[in-house]
Protein backbone atom coordinates (compact mmCIF):
# COMPACT_ATOMS: atom_id res chain seq x y z
CA UNK A 1 0.00 0.00 0.00
CA UNK A 2 1.29 3.43 -1.02
CA UNK A 3 0.11 6.78 0.99
CA UNK A 4 1.20 10.10 -0.79
CA UNK A 5 0.04 13.10 0.29
CA UNK A 6 -1.60 15.23 -2.78
CA UNK A 7 -2.75 19.07 -3.17
CA UNK A 8 -5.74 18.95 -4.56
CA UNK A 9 -9.08 20.27 -4.60
CA UNK A 10 -10.90 17.34 -2.77
CA UNK A 11 -14.20 17.93 -4.99
CA UNK A 12 -12.21 16.88 -8.58
CA UNK A 13 -10.05 13.81 -6.84
CA UNK A 14 -11.26 10.85 -8.51
CA UNK A 15 -10.57 8.07 -5.85
CA UNK A 16 -12.80 5.27 -4.72
CA UNK A 17 -13.26 6.40 -1.57
CA UNK A 18 -12.74 9.84 -0.28
CA UNK A 19 -13.09 9.70 3.86
CA UNK A 20 -13.80 13.12 5.47
CA UNK A 21 -14.05 13.65 9.56
CA UNK A 22 -16.96 15.04 11.67
CA UNK A 23 -17.20 16.02 14.36
CA UNK A 24 -20.26 15.94 16.57
CA UNK A 25 -20.93 19.70 15.92
CA UNK A 26 -19.53 19.56 12.25
CA UNK A 27 -23.32 20.39 10.64
CA UNK A 28 -23.30 23.41 12.49
CA UNK A 29 -19.44 24.45 12.07
CA UNK A 30 -17.93 23.13 9.66
CA UNK A 31 -18.41 24.42 6.09
CA UNK A 32 -17.44 21.66 3.97
CA UNK A 33 -19.96 19.15 5.99
CA UNK A 34 -22.38 22.26 5.35
CA UNK A 35 -21.64 21.89 1.71
CA UNK A 36 -21.51 18.35 1.61
CA UNK A 37 -25.03 18.03 3.20
CA UNK A 38 -26.50 20.99 0.45
CA UNK A 39 -25.39 19.15 -2.48
CA UNK A 40 -27.20 15.99 -0.91
CA UNK A 41 -30.73 18.01 -0.41
CA UNK A 42 -30.29 17.82 3.73
CA UNK A 43 -29.73 14.07 3.48
CA UNK A 44 -27.09 14.72 6.30
CA UNK A 45 -29.04 16.52 8.43
CA UNK A 46 -31.63 13.95 8.43
CA UNK A 47 -29.24 11.04 9.08
CA UNK A 48 -27.93 13.11 11.88
CA UNK A 49 -31.87 13.50 13.31
CA UNK A 50 -32.20 10.08 12.98
CA UNK A 51 -29.17 8.97 15.26
CA UNK A 52 -27.98 7.25 11.92
CA UNK A 53 -24.51 9.52 12.25
CA UNK A 54 -24.01 12.20 14.39
CA UNK A 55 -20.40 12.74 14.20
CA UNK A 56 -19.81 10.29 17.28
CA UNK A 57 -16.48 8.43 18.04
CA UNK A 58 -16.59 5.90 15.89
CA UNK A 59 -19.30 6.18 13.54
CA UNK A 60 -19.62 6.11 10.28
CA UNK A 61 -21.49 6.46 7.18
CA UNK A 62 -21.19 5.75 3.42
CA UNK A 63 -22.36 8.27 0.93
CA UNK A 64 -22.77 6.70 -2.87
CA UNK A 65 -22.58 8.78 -6.23
CA UNK A 66 -22.59 12.76 -4.48
CA UNK A 67 -23.23 15.03 -6.96
CA UNK A 68 -20.11 17.65 -7.60
CA UNK A 69 -17.91 15.24 -6.06
CA UNK A 70 -15.77 12.55 -8.02
CA UNK A 71 -14.90 10.36 -5.90
CA UNK A 72 -17.46 7.26 -6.02
CA UNK A 73 -18.30 7.86 -2.62
CA UNK A 74 -17.73 9.71 0.50
CA UNK A 75 -17.07 7.79 3.74
CA UNK A 76 -18.12 10.33 7.18
CA UNK A 77 -16.02 9.10 10.08
CA UNK A 78 -17.01 10.00 13.29
CA UNK A 79 -14.52 12.08 15.99
CA UNK A 80 -16.87 12.84 18.18
CA UNK A 81 -17.00 15.56 20.60
CA UNK A 82 -15.17 18.70 19.49
CA UNK A 83 -13.87 19.31 23.14
CA UNK A 84 -12.62 16.29 23.71
CA UNK A 85 -10.56 15.59 20.56
CA UNK A 86 -6.97 14.12 20.95
CA UNK A 87 -4.85 13.00 17.95
CA UNK A 88 -6.27 9.30 19.26
CA UNK A 89 -9.80 10.33 18.27
CA UNK A 90 -8.41 10.26 14.88
CA UNK A 91 -6.26 7.16 15.09
CA UNK A 92 -9.37 5.52 16.02
CA UNK A 93 -11.52 6.73 13.55
CA UNK A 94 -9.17 5.93 10.59
CA UNK A 95 -9.16 2.27 12.14
CA UNK A 96 -12.57 2.48 12.12
CA UNK A 97 -13.06 3.27 8.17
CA UNK A 98 -10.31 0.18 7.87
CA UNK A 99 -12.75 -1.79 8.40
CA UNK A 100 -15.60 -0.74 6.57
CA UNK A 101 -16.19 -3.03 3.61
CA UNK A 102 -16.72 0.37 1.74
CA UNK A 103 -13.22 0.91 2.28
CA UNK A 104 -11.89 -2.58 1.87
CA UNK A 105 -13.16 -3.17 -1.33
CA UNK A 106 -11.77 0.17 -2.77
CA UNK A 107 -8.36 0.01 -4.61
CA UNK A 108 -7.77 3.98 -3.85
CA UNK A 109 -8.92 5.95 -0.75
CA UNK A 110 -8.25 9.44 0.06
CA UNK A 111 -8.72 11.22 3.41
CA UNK A 112 -9.40 14.57 3.17
CA UNK A 113 -7.87 16.37 6.21
CA UNK A 114 -8.43 20.19 6.46
CA UNK A 115 -5.20 22.69 5.98
CA UNK A 116 -3.18 23.54 9.12
CA UNK A 117 -4.15 20.11 11.01
CA UNK A 118 -1.07 19.42 13.02
CA UNK A 119 1.44 16.97 11.11
CA UNK A 120 0.90 14.18 14.82
CA UNK A 121 -2.59 14.41 13.70
CA UNK A 122 -1.35 13.00 9.87
CA UNK A 123 0.93 10.01 11.77
CA UNK A 124 -1.88 9.42 13.69
CA UNK A 125 -4.12 9.04 11.17
CA UNK A 126 -2.18 6.66 8.94
CA UNK A 127 -1.04 4.42 12.39
CA UNK A 128 -4.80 4.13 12.85
CA UNK A 129 -5.59 3.15 9.13
CA UNK A 130 -2.39 0.62 9.03
CA UNK A 131 -2.84 -1.01 12.31
CA UNK A 132 -6.65 -1.65 11.82
CA UNK A 133 -6.63 -2.98 8.12
CA UNK A 134 -3.73 -5.42 9.54
CA UNK A 135 -4.83 -9.58 9.25
CA UNK A 136 -2.83 -12.27 10.62
CA UNK A 137 -3.06 -14.54 7.14
CA UNK A 138 0.11 -16.80 7.84
CA UNK A 139 -1.38 -19.61 8.93
CA UNK A 140 -4.73 -19.51 6.68
CA UNK A 141 -4.36 -22.37 3.82
CA UNK A 142 -6.72 -19.93 1.60
CA UNK A 143 -6.87 -16.43 2.27
CA UNK A 144 -10.21 -15.13 2.19
CA UNK A 145 -8.83 -11.52 2.66
CA UNK A 146 -9.75 -8.55 0.60
CA UNK A 147 -8.01 -6.17 2.20
CA UNK A 148 -5.27 -6.45 0.21
CA UNK A 149 -7.41 -4.63 -2.63
CA UNK A 150 -6.51 -1.44 -1.35
CA UNK A 151 -3.04 -0.16 -3.35
CA UNK A 152 -2.62 4.00 -2.81
CA UNK A 153 -4.06 5.95 -0.05
CA UNK A 154 -3.61 9.70 -0.54
CA UNK A 155 -3.75 12.73 1.87
CA UNK A 156 -5.83 15.62 0.49
CA UNK A 157 -4.69 18.90 0.85
CA UNK A 158 -5.50 22.10 -0.63
CA UNK A 159 -2.46 23.71 0.29
CA UNK A 160 0.41 22.86 -1.61
CA UNK A 161 2.78 23.30 1.15
CA UNK A 162 0.61 22.10 3.67
CA UNK A 163 0.79 19.12 1.92
CA UNK A 164 4.14 18.90 1.50
CA UNK A 165 4.89 19.22 5.42
CA UNK A 166 2.92 15.86 6.52
CA UNK A 167 4.49 14.27 3.44
CA UNK A 168 7.31 13.08 6.84
CA UNK A 169 4.26 12.91 9.76
CA UNK A 170 3.26 10.54 7.02
CA UNK A 171 6.40 8.65 6.71
CA UNK A 172 6.56 8.33 10.43
CA UNK A 173 3.31 6.87 10.94
CA UNK A 174 4.12 4.13 8.24
CA UNK A 175 7.41 3.34 10.19
CA UNK A 176 5.64 3.27 13.50
CA UNK A 177 2.64 1.04 12.68
CA UNK A 178 4.88 -1.20 10.73
CA UNK A 179 6.60 -1.92 14.13
CA UNK A 180 3.67 -2.25 15.81
CA UNK A 181 2.83 -4.79 13.05
CA UNK A 182 6.07 -6.31 13.18
CA UNK A 183 5.76 -7.08 17.25
CA UNK A 184 2.23 -8.32 16.56
CA UNK A 185 3.06 -11.00 13.84
CA UNK A 186 6.06 -12.22 16.12
CA UNK A 187 3.68 -13.06 18.96
CA UNK A 188 1.02 -14.41 17.13
CA UNK A 189 3.10 -17.12 15.63
CA UNK A 190 2.83 -20.40 18.29
CA UNK A 191 5.25 -21.78 20.54
CA UNK A 192 5.57 -24.31 17.58
CA UNK A 193 6.81 -22.32 14.70
CA UNK A 194 9.04 -19.80 16.97
CA UNK A 195 10.21 -21.05 19.75
CA UNK A 196 13.83 -19.17 21.04
CA UNK A 197 16.01 -20.68 17.99
CA UNK A 198 13.53 -19.42 15.72
CA UNK A 199 12.67 -16.45 17.08
CA UNK A 200 16.50 -15.00 17.27
CA UNK A 201 16.93 -16.40 13.76
CA UNK A 202 14.51 -14.19 12.68
CA UNK A 203 15.84 -11.53 15.05
CA UNK A 204 18.85 -12.04 13.34
CA UNK A 205 17.69 -11.22 9.82
CA UNK A 206 15.91 -8.43 10.64
CA UNK A 207 19.25 -6.40 12.48
CA UNK A 208 21.03 -7.50 9.14
CA UNK A 209 18.70 -6.01 7.36
CA UNK A 210 18.39 -2.88 9.53
CA UNK A 211 22.13 -2.84 10.28
CA UNK A 212 22.06 -3.78 13.97
CA UNK A 213 24.56 -5.37 15.94
CA UNK A 214 23.14 -9.07 17.04
CA UNK A 215 24.66 -12.02 19.04
CA UNK A 216 22.57 -14.66 20.69
CA UNK A 217 24.30 -16.63 23.17
CA UNK A 218 24.02 -20.47 23.37
CA UNK A 219 23.40 -22.58 26.40
CA UNK A 220 26.93 -22.89 26.78
CA UNK A 221 27.78 -19.30 26.79
CA UNK A 222 24.91 -18.60 28.97
CA UNK A 223 26.94 -20.84 31.53
CA UNK A 224 30.01 -19.45 30.74
CA UNK A 225 27.96 -16.00 31.93
CA UNK A 226 26.41 -18.10 34.91
CA UNK A 227 23.31 -17.46 33.84
CA UNK A 228 21.80 -19.59 36.36
CA UNK A 229 18.34 -18.49 36.48
CA UNK A 230 17.70 -18.13 32.95
CA UNK A 231 19.23 -21.81 32.35
CA UNK A 232 17.02 -22.94 35.20
CA UNK A 233 13.45 -22.19 33.06
CA UNK A 234 15.16 -23.59 30.31
CA UNK A 235 16.22 -26.70 31.48
CA UNK A 236 12.70 -28.45 31.19
CA UNK A 237 12.49 -27.90 27.93
CA UNK A 238 14.07 -29.53 24.55
CA UNK A 239 13.76 -26.41 22.96
CA UNK A 240 17.36 -24.78 23.73
CA UNK A 241 17.41 -21.35 24.86
CA UNK A 242 18.71 -17.99 23.09
CA UNK A 243 19.95 -14.76 25.01
CA UNK A 244 19.76 -11.82 21.99
CA UNK A 245 21.43 -8.94 22.51
CA UNK A 246 20.92 -6.42 19.35
CA UNK A 247 22.71 -2.68 19.71
CA UNK A 248 21.76 0.14 17.47
CA UNK A 249 24.37 3.16 17.11
CA UNK A 250 22.29 6.01 16.28
CA UNK A 251 24.95 8.82 16.98
CA UNK A 252 29.07 8.81 16.81
CA UNK A 253 28.68 10.55 20.16
CA UNK A 254 30.03 8.96 23.11
CA UNK A 255 26.50 8.54 24.30
CA UNK A 256 25.84 5.17 27.30
CA UNK A 257 22.79 3.71 25.72
CA UNK A 258 19.26 3.13 27.02
CA UNK A 259 19.24 -0.67 27.48
CA UNK A 260 15.81 -2.55 26.41
CA UNK A 261 14.68 -5.69 27.74
CA UNK A 262 11.80 -7.92 26.62
CA UNK A 263 10.44 -10.81 28.54
CA UNK A 264 11.21 -13.91 25.99
CA UNK A 265 9.21 -17.17 26.84
CA UNK A 266 7.68 -18.72 23.35
CA UNK A 267 5.07 -20.55 24.98
CA UNK A 268 4.76 -20.75 28.93
CA UNK A 269 2.94 -24.10 30.39
CA UNK A 270 3.58 -23.06 33.86
CA UNK A 271 6.52 -26.00 33.94
CA UNK A 272 5.73 -28.29 36.87
CA UNK A 273 3.55 -25.82 38.33
CA UNK A 274 1.23 -26.60 35.21
CA UNK A 275 -1.27 -24.11 34.38
CA UNK A 276 -4.99 -25.14 33.98
CA UNK A 277 -5.83 -26.43 30.23
CA UNK A 278 -8.37 -23.75 29.83
CA UNK A 279 -6.63 -20.49 28.11
CA UNK A 280 -2.97 -22.03 28.24
CA UNK A 281 -2.86 -22.02 24.54
CA UNK A 282 -2.61 -17.96 24.90
CA UNK A 283 0.66 -18.43 26.92
CA UNK A 284 2.34 -18.44 23.04
CA UNK A 285 2.18 -14.68 23.59
CA UNK A 286 4.36 -14.94 26.38
CA UNK A 287 7.15 -13.61 24.17
CA UNK A 288 5.32 -10.33 23.40
CA UNK A 289 7.79 -8.23 25.38
CA UNK A 290 10.92 -9.65 23.36
CA UNK A 291 8.74 -9.25 20.30
CA UNK A 292 8.25 -5.24 21.53
CA UNK A 293 11.85 -4.99 21.94
CA UNK A 294 12.91 -6.07 18.46
CA UNK A 295 10.80 -4.24 16.93
CA UNK A 296 11.55 -1.12 18.92
CA UNK A 297 15.25 -1.43 17.97
CA UNK A 298 13.76 -2.08 14.23
CA UNK A 299 11.69 1.24 14.85
CA UNK A 300 14.58 3.54 15.87
CA UNK A 301 16.84 2.16 13.13
CA UNK A 302 14.14 2.79 10.17
CA UNK A 303 13.56 6.93 12.45
CA UNK A 304 17.55 7.52 12.61
CA UNK A 305 16.71 8.01 16.10
CA UNK A 306 20.15 10.39 17.35
CA UNK A 307 20.46 7.75 20.47
CA UNK A 308 22.68 4.45 21.14
CA UNK A 309 19.93 1.52 22.46
CA UNK A 310 20.72 -1.84 23.37
CA UNK A 311 17.79 -4.58 22.91
CA UNK A 312 18.11 -7.75 24.97
CA UNK A 313 15.84 -10.45 24.76
CA UNK A 314 16.45 -13.62 27.23
CA UNK A 315 14.44 -16.74 25.09
CA UNK A 316 13.15 -20.06 26.29
CA UNK A 317 10.30 -22.34 26.70
CA UNK A 318 8.98 -22.82 30.03
CA UNK A 319 7.85 -26.78 30.30
CA UNK A 320 7.57 -29.61 32.49
CA UNK A 321 9.26 -33.01 32.51
CA UNK A 322 11.91 -34.99 34.56
CA UNK A 323 14.75 -32.51 33.73
CA UNK A 324 12.63 -29.44 34.32
CA UNK A 325 13.17 -27.11 37.49
CA UNK A 326 10.73 -28.28 40.98
CA UNK A 327 9.20 -26.12 43.57
CA UNK A 328 11.51 -25.66 46.25
CA UNK A 329 14.58 -25.83 43.85
CA UNK A 330 16.92 -22.97 44.91
CA UNK A 331 19.18 -21.27 42.22
CA UNK A 332 22.08 -18.59 41.83
CA UNK A 333 21.31 -15.63 39.44
CA UNK A 334 24.25 -14.10 37.22
CA UNK A 335 24.72 -11.50 40.23
CA UNK A 336 24.90 -14.53 42.75
CA UNK A 337 21.71 -13.80 44.68
CA UNK A 338 20.04 -16.95 45.31
CA UNK A 339 16.25 -18.06 44.60
CA UNK A 340 13.94 -20.46 46.11
CA UNK A 341 11.06 -21.74 43.89
CA UNK A 342 8.30 -21.77 45.28
CA UNK A 343 6.43 -21.72 41.24
CA UNK A 344 7.90 -22.54 38.63
CA UNK A 345 5.14 -20.52 36.60
CA UNK A 346 6.91 -17.59 37.77
CA UNK A 347 9.58 -17.76 35.53
CA UNK A 348 9.41 -14.65 33.68
CA UNK A 349 10.91 -12.53 36.53
CA UNK A 350 13.66 -15.22 36.64
CA UNK A 351 15.11 -14.91 32.62
CA UNK A 352 14.78 -10.87 33.65
CA UNK A 353 16.67 -11.41 36.14
CA UNK A 354 19.64 -12.38 34.45
CA UNK A 355 18.71 -10.42 31.50
CA UNK A 356 19.05 -7.07 34.24
CA UNK A 357 22.37 -7.97 35.46
CA UNK A 358 23.70 -8.47 32.17
CA UNK A 359 22.73 -4.37 31.13
CA UNK A 360 25.31 -3.86 33.36
CA UNK A 361 27.84 -4.99 30.55
CA UNK A 362 26.55 -1.74 28.36
CA UNK A 363 27.11 1.13 31.22
CA UNK A 364 23.48 1.78 30.63
CA UNK A 365 22.02 5.69 31.26
CA UNK A 366 18.78 4.05 32.08
CA UNK A 367 16.66 0.81 31.85
CA UNK A 368 13.16 -0.53 30.62
CA UNK A 369 12.17 -3.74 30.30
CA UNK A 370 8.94 -5.03 29.35
CA UNK A 371 7.19 -8.39 30.28
CA UNK A 372 3.95 -10.39 29.89
CA UNK A 373 4.65 -10.58 33.84
CA UNK A 374 1.91 -11.01 36.12
CA UNK A 375 -1.74 -12.70 36.11
CA UNK A 376 -2.45 -9.94 38.76
CA UNK A 377 -1.91 -7.40 36.19
CA UNK A 378 -5.86 -8.04 35.57
CA UNK A 379 -6.62 -7.06 38.44
CA UNK A 380 -4.69 -3.59 38.96
CA UNK A 381 -5.78 -2.19 35.64
CA UNK A 382 -8.07 -4.72 33.71
CA UNK A 383 -7.93 -4.83 30.08
CA UNK A 384 -7.34 -0.63 29.62
CA UNK A 385 -3.68 -0.25 30.86
CA UNK A 386 -0.38 -1.00 31.68
CA UNK A 387 0.79 -1.11 35.47
CA UNK A 388 3.97 0.77 35.45
CA UNK A 389 6.82 0.67 38.69
CA UNK A 390 10.17 2.50 38.64
CA UNK A 391 12.76 4.16 40.83
CA UNK A 392 13.69 7.33 38.85
CA UNK A 393 11.13 10.00 38.54
CA UNK A 394 12.13 11.55 35.22
CA UNK A 395 12.15 8.40 33.33
CA UNK A 396 8.32 7.98 34.83
CA UNK A 397 7.20 11.22 33.63
CA UNK A 398 8.81 10.18 30.20
CA UNK A 399 6.87 7.43 29.97
CA UNK A 400 3.72 9.04 31.42
CA UNK A 401 4.10 11.54 28.65
CA UNK A 402 4.81 8.93 26.11
CA UNK A 403 1.24 7.14 27.40
CA UNK A 404 0.01 10.70 26.82
CA UNK A 405 0.92 10.75 23.27
CA UNK A 406 0.04 6.98 22.37
CA UNK A 407 -2.89 6.45 23.73
CA UNK A 408 -1.21 3.14 25.28
CA UNK A 409 -2.45 3.69 28.97
CA UNK A 410 -0.14 3.28 32.28
CA UNK A 411 0.14 4.28 35.57
CA UNK A 412 2.14 3.87 38.32
CA UNK A 413 2.00 1.61 41.19
CA UNK A 414 4.19 2.05 44.57
CA UNK A 415 7.20 -0.03 45.81
CA UNK A 416 7.39 0.35 49.40
CA UNK A 417 9.04 -1.90 51.89
CA UNK A 418 6.39 -4.46 52.65
CA UNK A 419 6.22 -5.69 48.86
CA UNK A 420 10.29 -6.20 49.11
CA UNK A 421 10.01 -8.03 52.68
CA UNK A 422 7.46 -10.27 50.56
CA UNK A 423 10.10 -11.44 48.15
CA UNK A 424 12.38 -12.39 50.87
CA UNK A 425 13.27 -16.42 51.15
CA UNK A 426 14.18 -18.44 54.84
CA UNK A 427 16.40 -20.40 52.74
CA UNK A 428 17.67 -18.21 50.21
CA UNK A 429 17.92 -14.50 49.25
CA UNK A 430 15.18 -14.37 47.75
CA UNK A 431 11.55 -16.39 46.76
CA UNK A 432 10.15 -16.18 43.36
CA UNK A 433 6.94 -15.22 44.24
CA UNK A 434 5.28 -14.09 47.13
CA UNK A 435 2.02 -15.26 46.85
CA UNK A 436 -1.20 -13.60 46.21
CA UNK A 437 -1.28 -10.41 47.57
CA UNK A 438 0.35 -7.54 45.55
CA UNK A 439 1.81 -9.93 42.92
CA UNK A 440 2.43 -6.73 40.29
CA UNK A 441 4.05 -4.89 42.58
CA UNK A 442 5.30 -8.07 44.24
CA UNK A 443 7.66 -9.08 40.80
CA UNK A 444 8.76 -5.73 40.24
CA UNK A 445 10.17 -5.72 44.06
CA UNK A 446 11.57 -9.29 43.16
CA UNK A 447 13.03 -7.89 39.33
CA UNK A 448 14.22 -4.48 41.70
CA UNK A 449 17.21 -7.20 43.43
CA UNK A 450 18.75 -7.28 39.98
CA UNK A 451 18.55 -3.69 39.19
CA UNK A 452 22.25 -1.86 39.10
CA UNK A 453 22.63 1.75 39.55
CA UNK A 454 21.05 3.03 37.09
CA UNK A 455 16.96 4.66 36.49
CA UNK A 456 14.84 1.41 35.42
CA UNK A 457 10.99 1.12 35.18
CA UNK A 458 8.84 -2.14 34.39
CA UNK A 459 5.93 -2.10 32.54
CA UNK A 460 3.69 -5.13 32.80
CA UNK A 461 1.50 -5.89 29.57
CA UNK A 462 0.12 -9.20 30.95
CA UNK A 463 -3.54 -8.01 30.02
CA UNK A 464 -3.18 -5.69 27.35
CA UNK A 465 -1.01 -8.15 25.22
CA UNK A 466 -4.02 -9.63 23.85
CA UNK A 467 -6.79 -8.18 22.49
CA UNK A 468 -9.90 -10.78 22.64
CA UNK A 469 -12.88 -8.51 21.09
CA UNK A 470 -11.53 -6.42 18.82
CA UNK A 471 -11.34 -2.72 18.90
CA UNK A 472 -10.79 0.28 16.23
CA UNK A 473 -7.09 0.26 15.59
CA UNK A 474 -6.66 -3.22 17.43
CA UNK A 475 -8.23 -6.38 15.78
CA UNK A 476 -8.35 -9.50 17.67
CA UNK A 477 -5.24 -11.15 18.61
CA UNK A 478 -1.58 -9.87 19.48
CA UNK A 479 -1.95 -6.04 20.63
CA UNK A 480 1.54 -4.90 19.75
CA UNK A 481 0.54 -2.70 23.17
CA UNK A 482 4.07 -1.06 23.98
CA UNK A 483 5.52 -0.64 20.91
CA UNK A 484 4.58 3.10 19.72
CA UNK A 485 4.99 3.69 24.05
CA UNK A 486 8.75 2.51 23.52
CA UNK A 487 9.30 4.53 20.42
CA UNK A 488 7.21 7.47 21.81
CA UNK A 489 9.20 7.59 24.83
CA UNK A 490 13.21 7.24 22.86
CA UNK A 491 12.08 10.12 20.48
CA UNK A 492 11.46 12.21 23.14
CA UNK A 493 14.66 11.03 25.31
CA UNK A 494 16.46 14.50 24.76
CA UNK A 495 14.21 16.65 26.08
CA UNK A 496 13.68 14.15 28.98
CA UNK A 497 17.20 14.53 29.96
CA UNK A 498 16.81 18.35 30.35
N1 LIG B 1 3.14 -15.32 31.77
C1 LIG B 1 2.53 -15.37 33.06
C2 LIG B 1 1.69 -14.14 33.36
C3 LIG B 1 0.42 -13.99 32.56
C4 LIG B 1 -0.73 -14.60 33.00
C5 LIG B 1 0.37 -13.20 31.43
C6 LIG B 1 -1.90 -14.45 32.30
C7 LIG B 1 -0.79 -13.04 30.74
C8 LIG B 1 -1.94 -13.67 31.16
C9 LIG B 1 3.60 -15.49 34.15
O1 LIG B 1 4.70 -16.23 33.80
C10 LIG B 1 2.97 -16.17 35.31
O2 LIG B 1 2.55 -17.28 35.15
N2 LIG B 1 2.92 -15.51 36.47
C11 LIG B 1 2.35 -16.08 37.63
C12 LIG B 1 3.19 -15.67 38.81
C13 LIG B 1 2.79 -16.31 40.13
C14 LIG B 1 3.03 -17.81 40.06
C15 LIG B 1 3.59 -15.69 41.24
C16 LIG B 1 0.94 -15.56 37.78
O3 LIG B 1 0.71 -14.38 37.54
O4 LIG B 1 0.06 -16.34 38.11
MN1 LIG C 1 4.43 -18.29 34.16
ZN1 LIG D 1 5.15 -16.31 31.81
Amino acid sequence: MRISSVASDYVRLKVDSLIMFCDEEGLKTNPIVKKLNDSLKGALKRAFHSGEFEGKLNQSVVLHSVAGIAAARIVLAGIGSLNKLTDDSYRQAAGTVSNLPAVKNSRSAAFFFGDGESAGRASAVVEGFLLGHFEMNDYKSKSDDKSDKLDSVYFVAKNKAWSHQIKDAIVRGQIVADGVILARRLAAHPGNFLPPRKFAEQAKSLARRHRLGFKALNETQMRAEKMGALLAVAQGSHEAPRFVILEYRGTKKFLDPIVLIGKGITFDSGGISLKPGLDMWEMKGDMQGGAIVLAALVTSARLNLPLNIVGLIPLAENMPSSKALKPGDIVKSRKGKTIEIISTDAEGRLILADALDYANEFKPQAVVDIATLTGAALYVLGYAGAPILGNNGKLMDGIRAASEATAEKVWEMPLWDEYREQMKSSIADLKNSGGKPAGTIAAAAFLENFVGDWPWAHIDIAYVDLEKGGRPYTPKGASGFGLRLLVELLSGWRKLQK
